[in-house]
C-alpha cells in the first residue's frame, strides 16, 4: 500500500496552512517554543590569579578581565557563588618559571595558595576548578617539559602533571581541568589521585583542544613566555574525526567531564563530541572570542549583550551542557532580570 500523499503546505492560490511563524509570535510563545536553555548553573567564570598583586591588574587584551590578588580572587568567587554559577575555573600567575614548572607542584604556588584561599572562602558552594597545566609555570611557555632536543617530552610531563594535581587536590580544588593535551593525561592523573586518597576529586579532560590563534589574548592574561607554537600536541584545526577519537579515549580513562576548545570555531566538533559521549560535555569560549565581541562593541558596530547571549546559546544549542565564559558572571546577571 502507497501511503495517502500529504496535503501540499501550500497550494498554488491558497494562504500556507503550515505556518511556523506562529510560534514566533509573542515573547511568551517563543520562550514556550525554546529548545535550548541558559542557566547560571550551566557557566563557570575563568579567573587569573597573580602572584605579589596587591590589587587588580586589567588585561589589555581582555577588556574587563583582571588578573587578581589573592584577596579580589576570593572576592570575586564569593559573587560567582552568590550568583549561582557553576563553577570557577582559576590559572595561575607566577613571578619566577623554572624549566619543569616546579611552582605547580608546590603548597606555596600561586595557584595552590589561591585555591586554598577560595575554598576556605566559599567551600563547596561553587565548584572550585583548578587548570591542571604547566604552560604558565614554565620558563620557556609549554604545557609540558622538554627532553634533550626540545622536544616537549610525553611521558616526563605526565609525572609532573602527577605531583601537579596531587598539590591542587590537597590545596581543595573539587575538579582538575586538564589543559596539557599529553597522551595518556588522564590516566595518570586519576592514578596519582586514587593512589593518594583524593577519589572525589573530578576531572575535566580538554578532550578536543585545537591549536588555535583565538588563544591570543590569554597568553597576555598569563604573561605566556612562550615562542613558537603547540601544534605537536594540541589537535590540527583540520580535524574534525580526531576530535571524538580524543574526547572517547579520555572518558575510556577516567574522565567525568570533556570538553571542546574553543567554542565557535568548532562548534561541529562539540556536536559530534555531545553525540558520541556518556559524560557531560562542556565548550570553553576562549579569550579571543571574548575579545573579539568585546572589540567590535567598543567599536559600536555590534550589540554587546545580543551578541553574547546568542554566542553563548549557540555554544549550548550546539551541545555543550556547561560553556566556560569570561561573561559567566555578567550573564548571570542578565538572566536573573529576564526571570523578573
Ligand atoms: C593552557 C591553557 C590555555 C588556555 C586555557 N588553558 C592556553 C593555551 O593552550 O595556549 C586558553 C584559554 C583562553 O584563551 O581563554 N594552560
Amino acid at each position: 500500500m502507497t501511503p495517502p500523499p500529504s496535503p501540499a503546505p501550500h497550494s498554488p492560490g491558497a494562504f500556507p496552512r503550515v505556518r511556523p511563524r506562529r510560534l514566533r509570535s509573542t515573547p511568551a510563545m517563543r520562550r514556550l517554543a525554546a529548545q535550548t536553555t541558559l542557566a547560571p548553573a550551566q557557566l563557570v567564570l575563568p579567573l587569573f590569579v597573580r602572584e605579589g598583586a596587591t590589587e587588580p591588574l586589567p588585561i589589555g587584551s581582555m577588556p574587563g578581565q583582571v588578573q587578581h590578588s589573592r584577596d579580589s580572587l576570593r572576592a570575586e568567587v564569593v559573587r560567582a557563588a552568590e550568583a549561582g554559577l557553576g563553577g570557577v575555573m582559576l590559572f595561575g600567575v607566577p613571578v619566577t618559571r623554572d624549566a619543569t614548572g616546579s611552582a605547580a607542584c608546590r603548597a606555596d604556588g600561586i595557584l595552590n595558595q589561591a585555591l586554598a584561599d577560595v575554598v576556605a572562602e566559599v567551600g563547596d558552594a561553587v565548584v572550585v576548578q583548578a587548570d591542571l597545566c604547566l604552560d604558565e609555570f614554565t620558563d620557556h611557555g609549554h604545557c609540558g617539559v622538554l627532553d634533550a632536543h626540545g622536544r616537549v617530552d610525553n611521558d616526563a610531563t605526565l609525572e609532573q602533571y602527577r605531583a601537579m594535581a596531587l598539590a591542587q587536590a590537597e590545596a581543595g580544588a573539587h575538579l582538575l581541568g586538564l589543559s596539557g593535551m599529553m597522551d595518556g593525561q588522564v590516566a595518570a592523573v586519576r592514578d596519582a589521585l586514587d593512589g593518594a586518597g583524593h577519589h572525589d576529586v573530578a576531572l575535566l579532560a580538554y578532550a578536543a583542544k585545537y591549536a588555535s590563534a583565538f588563544y591570543g589574548p590569554f597568553r597576555d592574561a598569563v604573561e605566556s613566555t612562550l615562542v613558537g607554537d603547540r601544534r605537536t600536541y594540541q589537535l590540527d584545526p583540520a580535524n574534525r574525526r580526531e576530535g571524538v577519537r580524543e574526547a572517547l579515549l579520555d572518558v575510556a580513562e577516567g574522565a567525568d567531564v570533556v570538553m571542546v576548545k574553543p567554542a565557535m570555531s568548532y562548534l561541529d566538533v562539540l556536536a559530534d563530541v555531545a553525540a558520541a559521549s556518556e559524560v557531560p560535555v562542556w565548550a570553553y569560549q576562549v579569550s579571543g572570542e571574548y575579545a573579539m565581541v568585546e572589540a567590535a562593541a567598543a567599536h559600536g558596530w555590534i550589540d554587546r549583550r545580543r551578541a553574547v547571549e546568542e554566542s553563548v546559546l549557540s555554544i549550548r544549542r550546539a551541545g555543550a551542557d556547561a560553556v566556560l565564559t569570561y561573561w559567566a558572571l555578567e550573564l548571570a546577571g542578565w538572566l536573573r532580570e529576564d526571570v523578573r
